[in-house]
């Protein structure tokens, strides 16, 4: 059966948590800052309209209609991320199991958990039960774990936090040992401030001796990256456009879509894919909320989202300088793509 619990503060979710813990049953917790989810998009969309250059925060990619493209992305030809990821995890769940022991699972951007199955059997297998707490800001997606995970693996004890990653951090503390999943290369999705900072609240909220397993896409060949974000059925189109329709929907944006197209390439100086919107007419933007309105010229390209490719050497150094040692590093044949299982020591 599942609970619904709305945390009312920090301390309040932390409470709530060790209730569920303890319960035997499933529950979703929701942050109150969700709430203000509407506002702080049109905050976020005015201040990257303000900035030079301009920019958006692509954690808005993910409404309940972003979540939904974005699990049709996964399933795309072209994008080798999730399928690779998914073979290689398939392949060494037990030995992550097994090395770990008995854990404590948490995901930041769980989505709708498709590759934790595996993971959750392996465990349950190896060591029996578990509890397992996806975190994501996607409802739906979350929904969808909390019916699907414990009908696939009735041994585990599903606890959803419908919050941000900054949410989950407060938990780290109360679960070890744990075994916290950060999959997809949405570290990728950060840049390298950005990562900086996750790393130091990650491992700063780790326990020693707890774990981290990481999926990191590796840099290859440009045209295998530049069609894994162009799609011949324009799915990945449709996820940037997604972003202006709910402009449109939540903030009265009044934007023409059809004006707005997806530009995704791979930047191999910077080592990422960068994905802009093009604006093929002059718009006006407006959000509504905040009483405001921009300009865009005709042809500006506006930065929805960065997707980083890794190179493993300096990655492992990277996480090493914050506590986290790779104690074992999978990739698969073409080596496409990394699974790490870290250590904080
Ligand atoms: C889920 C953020 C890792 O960057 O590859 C896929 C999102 N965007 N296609 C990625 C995405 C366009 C994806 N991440």
């Amino acid at each position: 059966m599942l609970m619904k619990a709305q945390c009312t503060t920090n301390e309040g979710m932390l409470g709530d948590f060790l209730l569920a813990a303890n319960s035997g049953r499933h529950l979703m917790m929701r942050m109150p800052e969700r709430d203000a989810e509407t506002d702080e998009f049109a905050e976020s969309v005015a201040a990257g309209l303000a900035a030079r250059p301009r920019r958006f925060d692509c954690r808005f990619l993910y409404d309940s209609e972003g979540g939904r493209l974005f699990e049709s992305i996964c399933r795309q030809p072209e994008y080798y991320l999730t399928r690779t990821e998914s073979a290689i995890m398939a392949a060494r769940a037990e030995e992550i199991c097994r090395y770990t022991g008995p854990v404590t699972i948490l995901e930041l951007g769980s989505g709708s958990s498709g590759k934790t199955g595996q993971l959750l059997a392996a465990h349950a297998e190896l060591h029996g039960p578990t509890h397992y707490v996806p975190v994501d800001v996607c409802e739906n997606s979350l929904r969808q774990a909390c019916r699907d995970i414990p009908a696939r693996c009735p041994a585990v004890r599903v606890t959803c936090l419908h919050g941000t990653y900054e949410d989950a951090f407060a938990l780290f503390g109360m679960t070890s040992p744990a075994l916290t999943l950060f999959l997809g290369s949405t570290i990728g999705n950060l840049d390298e401030d950005q990562a900086d900072s996750f790393w130091r609240s990650v491992a700063g909220g780790m326990a020693t001796g707890d774990f981290f397993l990481l999926g990191v896409d590796l840099v290859k060949d440009e045209q295998i990256l530049n069609a894994a974000y162009n799609d011949a059925a324009g799915v990945t189109a449709a996820f940037t456009r997604n972003l202006f329709a709910r402009m449109n929907r939540e903030l009265d944006a009044g934007l023409e879509l059809d004006k707005i197209e997806h530009v995704a390439g791979y930047n191999p100086r910077r080592e990422r894919i960068e994905t802009r919107a093009r604006f093929t007419a002059p718009q006006s933007l407006k959000v509504g909320p905040m009483g405001q309105s921009f300009s865009i010229a005709r042809n500006e390209e506006i930065l929805v989202e960065i997707s980083r490719k890794f190179r493993l050497p300096p990655l492992l150094e990277h996480l090493r300088s914050h506590g986290l040692i790779a104690r074992k590093t999978f990739t698969d044949q073409q080596q496409w793509f990394g699974l790490l299982l870290l250590e904080r020591i």
